[in-house]
């Protein structure tokens, strides 16, 4: 037997600004979304490769243990690959994983971890057909093998601001995969803060792929379709312009209308704590009192994402101190921030970063 070799690339996670909730056909979006890359919320995947005539094997361990319900997930994802990456059923795989946020976070690592592996697969592949890909094209088709896996995993390819799903506004936008957000933004968006308020590290009750599924029958998802391509047209000319006021009124509104929706599809859909309305509430009540530039955001979870532009970053953090600290969960948080995308660090083709 031939020894393994090795591709390991580490990539971030992401928070929507606009978000994706309801899909169609095979893992596309109801409506395009657009998310801002983190820095510091990244996990790293060693991929371990050699041919195998046996058919496709893989093994999947997440912290050095073996990880039984996502390794499922990957065979499954792997399987369906194989039509366009034909060379999967050659190989024996071992993926080794980590993350440097806290495991016990609460915090959705699907976009990490599935973009992590796009990113190693497509290397791999890169290796075997003997070619390059021109930078633009390795990172088009990761964004999209990492579509497949976790719709929001297409978006942490790109670093800064990417945007996943068609939009008349731009043009080279798709609904197979993510693009950077190639607009110009403004230097006040382009340093930005995010303190991840940690409230609660209960695992979530619903499933991303229930939710977006029970989106096919809720009253409200063409409404919910319409209102995102209007939040984004809206929220891509702030990004521009600079205008934080309009920023925080459509991300605010679009965590809210994501968590709405939950709450209405099923009876597990309420995932907000106590805490994190005592959050929001602190949030909202300190921006009016000092002016301060900052806003809320939320994934599919009770944690709440404080969003702010970097220069803001002293009086945010004696705010987080002195009036957050008790609402989160052990007085956990994470001090992340706007990052410049996925870094291969072991690439046997060559070295890249995005
Ligand atoms: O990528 P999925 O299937 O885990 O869905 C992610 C959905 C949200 O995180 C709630 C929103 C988003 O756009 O990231």
């Amino acid at each position: 037997m031939t020894d393994f070799q090795k591709i390991t690339w580490q990539s971030p996670s992401n928070i929507a600004l606009i978000k994706y909730w309801g899909k169609h056909g095979h893992q596309l979006p109801c409506n395009p979304s657009l998310s801002m890359t983190l820095d510091k919320a990244r996990t790293t995947t060693s991929m371990y490769y050699r041919a195998d005539s046996h058919g496709l094997k893989v093994k999947y361990l997440f912290e050095g243990k073996k990880q039984e319900e996502f390794e499922m997930k990957i065979l499954k994802l792997m399987i369906s690959l194989q039509d366009e990456m034909p060379f999967l059923n050659q190989y024996e795989f071992r993926f080794e994983s980590s993350n440097n946020f806290p495991h016990s976070a609460g915090i959705a690592s699907s976009a990490s971890s599935m973009s992590a592996l796009a990113l190693c697969l497509v290397s791999l592949e890169e290796i075997l057909l003997k070619e390059n890909y021109s930078r633009e094209d390795f990172l088009k088709r990761a964004s999209h093998i990492a579509r497949l896996g976790s719709g929001s995993a297409s978006r942490s390819i790109f670093g800064n601001y990417a945007l996943w799903g068609h939009t008349d506004d731009l043009e080279q936008s798709s609904d197979e995969y993510a693009i950077p957000f190639t607009l110009p933004v403004h230097e006040k968006f382009a340093a930005m803060g995010d303190a991840v308020l940690l409230v609660s590290s209960q695992q979530k009750s619903v499933s991303s792929s229930l939710g977006h599924h029970l989106m096919t029958v809720h009253p409200f998802a063409e409404a919910r379709y319409k209102q995102a391509e209007t939040n984004l047209q809206a929220l891509m000319v702030c990004l521009q312009v600079g205008d934080f006021e309009s920023f925080a009124c459509i991300v605010e509104n679009e965590a809210l209308t994501l968590h709405s929706l939950l709450m209405t599809s099923s009876d597990d859909g309420l995932l907000l704590k106590a805490n994190t309305l005592h959050i929001i509430d602190e949030i909202r009540r300190f921006r009016s009192e000092t002016g301060l530039q900052m806003c809320f955001t939320l994934d599919a979870g009770p944690n709440v994402h404080l969003l702010y532009p970097l220069g803001e970053r002293e009086k945010v953090m004696d705010f987080i101190t002195f009036r957050l600290l008790r609402f989160c969960e052990n007085e956990q948080w994470i001090d992340d921030q706007i990052g410049t995308g996925p870094v291969c660090t072991e690439c046997h083709s060559m070295e890249r970063s995005s």
